[in-house]
């Protein structure tokens, strides 16, 4: 497995590699990989890319001055024992400073998908995941990427940004891995107490079943957690909808003590 942490060295191979005819897929993360970022890999073997390269970057331009940069979980020795064991062919852990070179002044910014639900209480949020997105888009030449439908509301808007920038890049989205209990998978849950874990399965019990907002938003306040938003949106275009119904998407987003979880369910036709 290749490993890179200069961006034009990734790019350069890459670039190699494309010219060369492999079918290039990308997996962006943050890191502190887990089974649900190791499903990615898989997607993407399923499909089957030449190369998988995997990105390990806590990018800070997606995150708030009161979140959780500085204390974001980051294990590099285990990430990339876990990237060779899925069979990812390449690796790159960049660093901010690479990344963002000085007066760095070009970002990406979604104007419609971005304005609710995480957008909303997250300001800039997306504008740091699109401009880090793009940046890996041009460095690693995939002809796919795959993202989590866990953070549903960024991959829709990942999705808006290569039609309307027209790059060429397939999205793939791959469904939410979950503990046996329920919980969806995040790296964000090693924060969690064993009493808040409890609490948090209060999540995914009330999304299995979900008959309103206004019932899963009672149903997580009295497991203990604090309701940050609960909407039902349309599926593709997030606009908000009254009722759950095919087409729509659940999505929560609560704190367990002071972590802040997300999920989401997808009501199929
Ligand atoms: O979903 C994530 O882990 C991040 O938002 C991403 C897509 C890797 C961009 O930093």
């Amino acid at each position: 497995m290749k490993i890179f942490r200069e961006p034009e060295e990734l790019q350069a191979w890459s670039r190699e590699r494309r010219l060369a005819g492999a079918r290039i897929a990308l997996v962006p993360t943050m890191g502190y990989l887990h089974e649900g970022h190791i499903s990615l890999i898989e997607a993407a073997k399923k499909r089957g890319a030449d190369e998988i390269v995997v990105s390990v970057f806590v990018n800070p331009v997606q995150f708030g001055p009161n979140e959780d940069y500085e204390k974001y979980p980051r294990d590099e020795q285990a990430d990339l024992a876990k990237c060779r064991d899925a069979g990812a062919t390449a690796i790159f852990f960049p660093t901010p400073e690479n990344m963002y070179l000085p007066h760095h002044s070009v970002y990406i910014v979604e104007e419609e998908l971005s304005k609710g639900l995480c957008g909303a209480r997250r300001p800039g949020h997306f504008r740091g995941v699109c401009t880090v997105v793009a940046k890996l888009f041009n460095l690693a030449h995939p002809v796919f990427a795959v993202f989590g439908q866990k953070d549903y509301q960024q991959a829709q808007i990942i999705k808006r940004m290569v039609r309307d920038l027209n790059f060429d890049i397939e999205i793939v989205v791959s469904p939410i891995v979950r503990e046996p209990s329920g919980l969806a998978k995040s790296s964000r849950n090693t924060y969690l107490s064993q009493e808040e874990k409890e609490a948090a399965l209060a999540i995914s019990r009330a999304l299995a079943d979900p008959v309103s907002t206004a019932a899963i938003a009672a149903q997580l306040e009295s497991a203990g957690l604090k309701v940050d938003y609960v909407e039902c949106v349309d599926a593709e275009t997030l606009e908000p909808r009254e009722k759950i119904a095919p087409g729509t998407c659940v999505l929560v987003a609560a704190y367990a003590g002071k972590t802040r979880l997300i999920d989401n369910r997808v009501i199929e036709a």
